[in-house]
C-alpha cells in the first residue's frame, strides 16, 4: 500500500500542476475506451440498444467544467440533459452539435461542441474503488482497490489503511481468475455481483495492457440498484513511450484546446507545463523539476512553470525553450538547474549561449550546471557578464529563488 500511496501522492501532484483541461481530456478518452474494452462494441450499436433504457444522458464533450450550467449558442440551456425519450436524444443533440457551448471556464464566446456523449443514465446504489496501475517498486502492474469508493482514495489510505487491499500481476502469467475474484470479493460484491465484478476487472486489465496504460482509475466503480457493475467514471494514463504503436489512442488527443504554450513546447519534444508563478524553471528530468518547484516554494517564490528538457537534448531545443520561457510575460527570472549525465552540460551551455545573444534576455538568469562536462560552463562567462554561476553549491544553501536578481 505505502509503495501504492507514493505513486498516487506523485500523480496528484503532477496532476495539481496540470491544467484541468488535462483532465478533462483524459476523462473523455478515458470512458471512450473503456466503453470499447468492457462492451467490445462501437459506440454507435451501443446507441442502439439504448431503446430499452429507462433513461438516457447527453453530455456536450469539450474540454471545460461547469457544463450543466452552460449555454449554447443555439438557444438550448445546458451542455448535460436527461431524456426518457429516445427521439428527444436525436433532437437534443441536433442543438448542440455544431454549435458553441459557453460555461464558466470557457472563453465567453464558448468552444464548439463536436462531440456528445450519449449513454444510458443509470443509478449508483454502491460506489468502490479500482485501479491498476505499474508499480515501480513491484517492477509490474498492481491492482489497487477498495469497498470504500466515490471519494478521496489517499484520504481513505490515511484513515482507514485496512480498506485498502492490493493484489500484484505477474505480467508474463497475466491476471489469474482467483486474483479477480478476490478482488471482488475484497470491494465488497456479493453473489452474482461477485463474477460480475471480476470479469469487468479481468477486461479492464485486458484494457490497461492493450493501450500501453501506466494507470487505469475507475472511481467509482458502482452498483446499480438493478444488480449491475459499472465503471462510471474513469481516468487513463498512457505511457508516452508507447506513442509509436498506439497511434488511435494518441490520435484522439485534442490539441485545439490545449495551451498554446504547451503545444510549441511539445513540438521540440519539450515538457513544458505553466504554473502561476514568476520564477521561470529549466531543469531535466521531471523528478529534478519537481524538486526545484519545491525549492522555489521552500524559501517563498513561485515557479512560472515546470519545463522539462529530457534526456537526448540538443543545443536547438534549449535555445527554443530559452525562447519559450523569455516571451511569457509572467517570467521574471529564469533558473536553470541542470544535471550533466545524458546531457552533457556543453550542449546546455552552447544553447543557453546562443539565446542570450540572438534573445536579448531581459531577465536575470542563474544557472547551476553539474556533472558531465561542467567545465564548458566557462564559455557562458564570455559571453553574458551578468550571469550568475553556481557550481558545486547545492541551491538549497546558497539561493533564494524569490529574491533572485542580476546582481551576481
Ligand atoms: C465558437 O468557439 C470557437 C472556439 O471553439 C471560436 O473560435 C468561435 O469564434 C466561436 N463562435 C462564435 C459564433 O462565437
Amino acid at each position: 500500500v505505502s509503495h501504492g500511496l507514493d505513486s498516487f501522492n506523485t500523480w496528484k501532484r503532477f496532476f495539481s500542476k496540470t491544467s484541468h483541461t488535462t483532465i478533462a481530456k483524459v476523462l473523455f478518452l478515458s470512458l471512450t475506451l473503456i466503453f470499447f474494452f468492457c462492451f467490445c462494441q462501437p459506440l454507435s450499436s451501443v446507441l442502439l440498444c439504448f431503446s430499452d433504457a429507462k433513461e438516457i444522458v447527453l453530455k456536450a464533450q469539450i474540454l471545460a467544467g461547469g457544463r450543466g450550467k452552460g449555454v449554447f449558442d443555439s438557444g438550448l440551456k445546458g451542455g448535460v440533459h436527461l431524456t426518457k425519450d429516445p427521439v428527444v436524444v436525436g433532437e437534443l443533440a441536433k442543438q448542440m452539435l455544431g454549435f458553441n457551448l459557453t460555461t464558466k471556464q470557457t472563453p465567453k464566446d464558448g468552444v464548439k461542441v463536436n462531440t456528445v456523449m450519449v449513454a444510458e443514465a443509470l443509478d449508483i446504489s454502491r460506489e468502490t474503488y479500482f485501479a491498476i496501475l505499474m508499480d515501480r517498486a513491484y517492477n509490474g502492474p498492481v491492482m489497487v482497490g477498495s469497498p470504500q469508493g466515490g471519494m478521496d482514495i489517499e484520504e481513505v489510505a490515511a484513515s482507514t489503511p485496512e480498506l485498502i487491499f492490493k493484489e500484484t500481476i505477474d505480467i508474463i502469467e497475466g491476471l489469474q481468475e482467483e486474483q479477480a475474484l478476490r478482488m471482488a470479493s475484497n470491494l465488497g460484491f456479493k453473489g452474482s455481483l461477485q463474477r460480475q465484478a471480476a470479469d469487468q476487472i479481468k477486461r479492464l486489465y485486458d484494457l490497461f495492457l492493450k493501450v500501453d496504460a501506466t494507470q487505469v482509475e475507475i472511481n467509482p466503480l458502482g452498483e446499480t440498484p438493478e444488480g449491475q457493475v459499472v465503471c462510471f467514471d474513469a481516468k487513463i494514463n498512457f505511457d508516452d513511450n508507447a506513442e509509436f504503436r498506439q497511434k488511435a489512442v494518441f490520435a484522439m488527443d485534442d490539441m485545439t484546446e490545449s495551451d498554446p504554450t504547451e503545444m510549441e513546447a511539445a513540438k521540440w519534444d519539450l515538457k513544458y507545463i505553466g504554473l502561476d508563478g514568476n520564477i521561470a524553471c529549466f531543469v531535466n528530468g521531471a523528478g529534478l523539476a519537481m524538486a526545484t518547484c519545491d525549492i522555489i516554494d521552500l524559501h517563498g517564490g513561485k515557479p512560472a512553470n515546470f519545463l522539462d528538457l529530457g534526456g537526448g537534448v540538443k543545443e536547438r531545443q534549449v535555445y527554443e525553450a530559452f525562447k519559450l520561457l523569455s516571451a511569457d510575460p509572467k517570467v521574471e527570472a529564469i533558473l536553470v538547474n541542470i544535471f550533466g549525465g545524458i546531457v552533457n552540460c556543453a550542449i546546455i551551455a552552447n544553447g543557453i549561449t546562443k539565446a542570450c545573444r540572438e534573445l536579448e534576455l531581459k531577465v536575470p538568469l542563474v544557472v547551476r550546471l553539474e556533472g558531465n562536462k561542467n567545465i564548458h560552463l566557462n564559455q557562458l562567462l564570455k559571453w553574458q557578464t551578468h550571469v550568475l554561476l553556481i557550481f558545486k553549491w547545492w541551491l538549497e544553501s546558497h539561493l533564494q529563488p524569490s529574491r533572485a536578481s542580476s546582481k551576481g
